[in-house]
């Protein structure tokens, strides 16, 4: 495919590599475990030298000791919780067991939760032993010498815990602050060089997110208004199907649009039947659910897979960055077309996305359906331990730039938040139904029966051509 009407594309690198991710680790691991001495000691030296709380019995010392330990609790999970971003989105952290935990769950093919696990432990294991130090100091100073009492000792470990949980506090905002300016600065994994399709297929399609189960309810919702009698475009359809079985039924053809090769070989692989291609049954069976069908049948499940892959015509090298994402001489529209967490993701800069976005709404044509799916408010997501971009959207973005296409009355935006997947990168997705339903009065007609299935199927027509081949 041509495409050479590609705009200048931004250079998308990550933060660090290899090597340099373990000195930054050493390195940072040293300069903040000193500085969190530095503070803690510093402020348990300045309660007792103020003799502020001196005269205050055992209890009062002892329950002073148990608060600061709540407070210690809450600096350091702070602090573990922005280094488990930090290493998602850079390689590197400030402490090296996180790291080491890590890098190791990485090495065995653990899967994301297993791998944070690991993290929170080796820093947890880390700060835990930070504390030994501080109890043989206060504890040999009050048995060893008689200045200090064990009220004294008491008190310097509890202004201690509320120095280290100060600084807990502070150190995680900091790296947070720098997260966003890493995002600001655009630097994220590249699409080109940095994308493993099997990666994300086993992280995000192993079992149905939750993500997955709005979008998928969402689309099957909208596409009862399909127009059954034309063909629909999955545009940016990565290396999965999840979004295509809902298609199958509603509409005469589907073309496949997708940026990446790897992408496409991989939905080839399950046109092909190979065994080793994802499984998406699964998704099927959520899909036929939620099409009303109660508790699908296997012979029903594998009914919606052959009916998609007679119905899958076309296979499309697309580029959002390009003027015409089809290619400089397919100008084609199509009555359908479904685009999820694909424009978000091709770019991390909210008036790209909206370029983007109307290229995408360009290609329907008029009177037609646009569905989209798109992380909301996330600045990233991660796969395989890489983060890539997300261009930090939500409901109003989404509405801004598709209402002056398809108007206000026209659209369907829901925003849905999530419980649990905040760790990769996001908290919530936006999904939007753009219909003209009032230009399409034969829709109701349309609706009546499922399209008969293509005269050649994408599969059908690979195999035709092999087949000729001398
Ligand atoms: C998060 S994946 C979404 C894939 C799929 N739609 C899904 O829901 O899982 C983002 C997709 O955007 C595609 N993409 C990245 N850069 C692009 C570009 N310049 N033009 C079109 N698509 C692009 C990637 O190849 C990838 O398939």
């Amino acid at each position: 495919m041509d495409v050479t009407n590609v705009e200048a594309a931004k250079p998308s690198v990550r933060a660090f590599s290899g090597a340099r991710r373990w000195v930054a680790t050493v390195a940072a691991s040293f300069i903040t475990a000193y500085a969190l001495d530095l503070v803690a000691t510093s402020l348990g030296l300045l309660v007792v030298a103020s003799g502020l709380l001196s005269g205050i019995g055992y209890v009062e010392a002892l329950l002073l000791l148990l608060a600061s330990y709540v407070f210690w609790g809450s600096g350091l999970w702070a602090v573990i919780k922005a280094n488990w971003a930090l290493l998602q989105r850079t390689g590197a952290c400030t402490n090296i067991l996180a790291k080491v935990g890590h890098d190791l769950a990485v090495r065995l093919g653990w899967s994301l939760r297993w791998r944070k696990l690991a993290a929170y432990v080796g820093n947890t294991a880390t700060e835990l032993a930070k504390e030994a130090p501080y109890y043989i100091g206060a504890g040999g100073f009050a048995l060893f010498t008689d200045s200090v009492s064990a009220i004294d000792a008491i008190v310097f470990l509890a202004g201690a815990n509320t120095g280290a949980a100060i600084y807990g506090f502070a150190l995680a905002r900091g790296l947070g602050y720098f997260l966003a300016r890493l995002a600001k600065r655009g630097i994220y994994a590249s699409f080109d060089t940095e994308w493993e399709p099997g990666a994300y297929l086993k992280e995000y399609y192993s079992e149905i997110e939750p993500e997955e189960r709005e979008t998928i309810a969402f689309f099957v919702d909208a596409m009862k208004d399909a127009d059954r009698t034309q063909p629909a475009l999955v545009f940016g359809v990565g290396p999965t199907l999840h979004h295509v079985f809902l298609a199958a039924e509603k509409v005469s053809e589907i073309h496949l649009g997708e940026y990446l090769p790897a992408n496409l070989q991989e939905i080839e692989r399950w046109l092909g039947r190979d065994p080793e291609a994802h499984d998406w049954r699964r998704f099927v069976e959520y899909t036929l659910e939620c099409e009303g069908l109660d508790r699908p049948a296997p012979e029903e499940i594998t009914f919606r897979e052959e009916m998609t892959r007679a119905r899958i015509t076309d296979l499309l090298h697309v580029d959002l960055r390009a003027e015409n994402p089809l290619g400089v001489e397919n100008t084609r529209q199509y009555a359908t077309v479904i685009s999820a967490y694909c424009a978000d993701s091709a770019t991390g800069d909210k008036a790209e996305w909206a370029t983007y976005m109307q290229r995408i709404a360009g290609l329907v044509q008029p009177g037609g359906m646009l569905l989209v799916a798109a992380l909301r408010r996330s600045r990233g997501y991660v796969v395989g331990g890489k983060t890539f971009p997300s261009a930090d959207v939500d409901e109003a973005d989404l509405q801004a730039v598709l209402e002056p296409r398809f108007g206000r009355r026209n659209l369907t935006i829901q925003a849905c938040k999530l419980d649990g997947p905040a760790g990769k990168g996001y908290s919530g997705v936006v999904l939007a139904c753009a219909c003209d339903r009032a230009e399409r009065g034969m829709v109701a007609l349309r609706r009546a029966a499922t399209p008969p299935l293509p005269a050649l199927s994408w599969a059908r027509a690979v195999r035709a051509r092999a087949e000729a081949q001398p």
